[in-house]
């Protein structure tokens, strides 16, 4: 048997709107504070695509960019992934209307929902194509538009949100980068805990929404917070033992944006310096599938990223479902 190619980002790009909504805004759309915002989540701002504008455009500005940084043409790429719970269509997917606005002619296209895991998902699909030789260049976008499916009538779950996308251009690498070892999972009976319904609902989803409210996005915080704190020291911790790697090794943890609590929950577990956790929910919220290749292409635009610098990608996030994966960077 040959042995399998590896796969690692040659690009990366990201595009956030930019129009914004801060905390001081949201106190006047419902009972909250900037106070309380900021304590018990740490987002200040999110940013809010305007109705008029698709979000396959702010995807297509993310993919774009990721193609150009990685020196490569549209025709280049030989399949588009493009992770999302909220697209413009069901049909034409998001993928399919990047595909054709970035002219990327030559390339297949299918959308893929895994919640707030989605990138690492898409990222793990994609690395299997290249493995194989069936594809070579792959671009895999994450990309929300949650003010769509937000209820701004509740406080539990509107100040946490906002829109934004990130891609990559995933392809060949040389040995020694690119992605080195990967886990994904589910738990569907944890599922009702965030639920956005599509074309049915149940008495409870019924009862759960304020009136009149179907397709928004519901929460229970607390029940996704406890998940998620567990979880994610779990799945770095099965990455990190599958490529026989340390967490001394890394050198930062790059995980989905929800709550900065999560995240000083995690630094803990996982005996990890806040320093070495890559955080901007501050400025952005939370953007689902969104919010890892966002950091990444913020971190690579930094400098922050050596070739040789390995880091961990984690994520949680509605179905249930987690991901997580080890890379080391190949630019
Ligand atoms: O991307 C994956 C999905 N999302 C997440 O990962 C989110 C995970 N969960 C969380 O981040 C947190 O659970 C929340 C930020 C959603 C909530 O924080 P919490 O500290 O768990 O608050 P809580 O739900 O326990 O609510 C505490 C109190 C409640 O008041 P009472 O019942 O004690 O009087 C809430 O009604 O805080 C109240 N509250 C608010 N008060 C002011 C909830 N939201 C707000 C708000 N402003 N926006």
């Amino acid at each position: 048997m040959t042995k399998p190619f590896k796969a690692g980002i040659l690009g990366t790009g990201s595009a956030l709107p930019e129009k914004k909504l801060t905390n001081a805004e949201l106190e006047s759309i419902v009972e909250t504070s900037d106070e309380w915002i900021i304590k018990r989540t740490g987002i200040r701002e999110r940013r809010i695509l305007n109705d008029e504008v698709p979000l396959a455009k702010l995807a297509s500005d993310a993919a774009s960019k990721a193609i150009s940084d990685a020196g490569l043409k549209p025709e280049d790429i030989d399949l588009i992934i493009a992770a999302t719970l909220s697209p413009d269509y069901l049909t034409p997917s998001l993928s399919c209307s990047v595909q054709k606005e970035v002219g990327a002619v030559k390339a297949a296209a299918f959308d893929l929902n895994a919640a707030c895991s989605g990138f690492i998902y898409a990222l793990q699909v994609a690395q299997e194509f290249i493995r194989t030789g069936t594809y070579s260049k792959i671009l895999v976008i994450a990309a929300e538009a949650l003010s769509r499916v937000t209820d701004f009538t509740d406080r539990k779950t509107c100040v946490l949100f906002g829109d934004g996308a990130g891609a990559v251009v995933l392809g060949r690498v040389e040995d020694g980068t690119g992605i080195e070892s990967a886990v994904m999972g589910a738990m569907g009976e944890g599922g009702s805990v965030l639920t956005l319904p599509c074309f049915f609902e149940t008495e409870t989803d019924r009862a759960n929404r304020n009136e009149g409210k179907k397709q928004v996005i519901w929460m229970d915080g607390s029940e996704v917070f406890t998940f998620a704190s567990r979880i994610m020291g779990e799945a770095t911790g099965k990455v990190l033992e599958k490529a026989q790697v340390t967490m001394d090794e890394v050198k930062y943890v790059f995980p989905h944006q929800a709550n900065i609590r999560i995240l000083q929950n995690a630094s803990k577990r996982l005996n990890v310096p806040m320093e070495r956790i890559y955080t901007n929910l501050e400025f952005t919220g939370n953007i689902s599938s969104a919010s890892i290749p966002v950091c990444l292409d913020e971190a690579a635009r930094k400098n922050m990223l050596k070739k040789g610098d390995k880091l961990v990608l984690v994520a949680f996030g509605g179905g249930l479902t987690y991901a997580a994966a080890l890379l080391t960077w190949s630019k």
